[in-house]
């Protein structure tokens, strides 16, 4: 989409260690050319890399960011993480309600809404993902799943600027499967038409990532499909060469 400055994000989901650091280094060193100032890049490692990812990344235009955070600030909650110890580590983005959260951990669009208004709170972006399952594809129950998602999961206060929309069809992560380029035209265009209905030139101007088996092969001319505004890329993200394939792509 013209206007929008793209966005490309990797999420690295429960994959990393120490010893991938030095992808990260190659990554932050990768995307330093002319290209970023057009795009923007994003890397979400998990949280016990993020305070570390952070320090490789301070002379990088590479953004780091977090894969989930509790909806509160502190308190009782094992085992999580809020979005003001994300950006105490100096994240900047967190992505809220993955399919896999929303299916490992029975998340709601209601929570998945609570975790985005809580990264606000954090002055993080917050990347709230939806998309259908197989199941609901079939059913032909696509654009209803995204628009129940989109209502019910955007943040209240959502701005271009503090939310990222990324449209995730479940069927199609990790599987090597992708909709067809015109199914993804269509969905994203069905997208922008509900958030400038909700949020006016808010929803016009808020970035759409398309993920699901993205790779350096498909990358561009999905990037191409007008009102997609970026990618969020899993498998293809761990290696900075295939990372670095992508932004390029774009
Ligand atoms: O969040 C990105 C993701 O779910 C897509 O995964 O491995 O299909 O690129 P992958």
């Amino acid at each position: 989409t013209p206007d929008i400055r793209p966005l490309i994000a990797g999420n690295w989901k429960m994959n990393g260690t120490r010893a991938e650091l030095d992808q990260i280094k190659a990554m932050a060193e990768g995307v330093k050319t002319p290209l970023s100032e057009k795009v923007e890049t994003l890397l979400c490692p998990p949280a016990t890399l993020l305070y570390v990812a952070t320090a490789l990344c301070d002379d990088s235009p590479l953004l780091i960011g977090a894969q989930d955070c509790h909806q509160k600030v502190s308190g009782a909650h094992t085992g999580d993480i809020s979005a003001q110890m994300i950006a105490d580590c100096f994240g900047t983005h967190v992505i809220v309600g993955h399919s896999e959260r929303r299916g490992d951990h029975a998340e709601t669009d209601h929570l998945v809404r609570a975790k985005a208004e809580a990264a606000h709170e954090a002055e993080l972006t917050a990347i709230v993902c939806i998309g259908e399952t197989l199941a609901e594809r079939d059913a032909y129950q696509t654009l209803d799943v995204l628009k129940r998602q989109i209502f019910n999961s955007l943040p209240e206060g959502a701005t271009a600027e503090n939310t990222v929309i990324a449209y995730e069809p479940v069927w199609a992560i990790g599987t090597g499967l992708t909709p067809t380029n015109s199914d993804i035209e269509v969905a994203h265009a069905f997208m922008r038409a509900e958030l400038v209905a909700r949020l006016g030139g808010e929803g016009a101007a808020m970035r759409i990532l398309y993920g699901g088996s993205v790779k350096p092969g498909n990358a561009g001319e999905i990037m191409a499909i007008e009102n997609v505004d970026g990618v969020l890329v899993g498998g293809a993200s761990l290696k900075a060469d295939d990372f670095l394939a992508i932004y390029a792509a774009c």
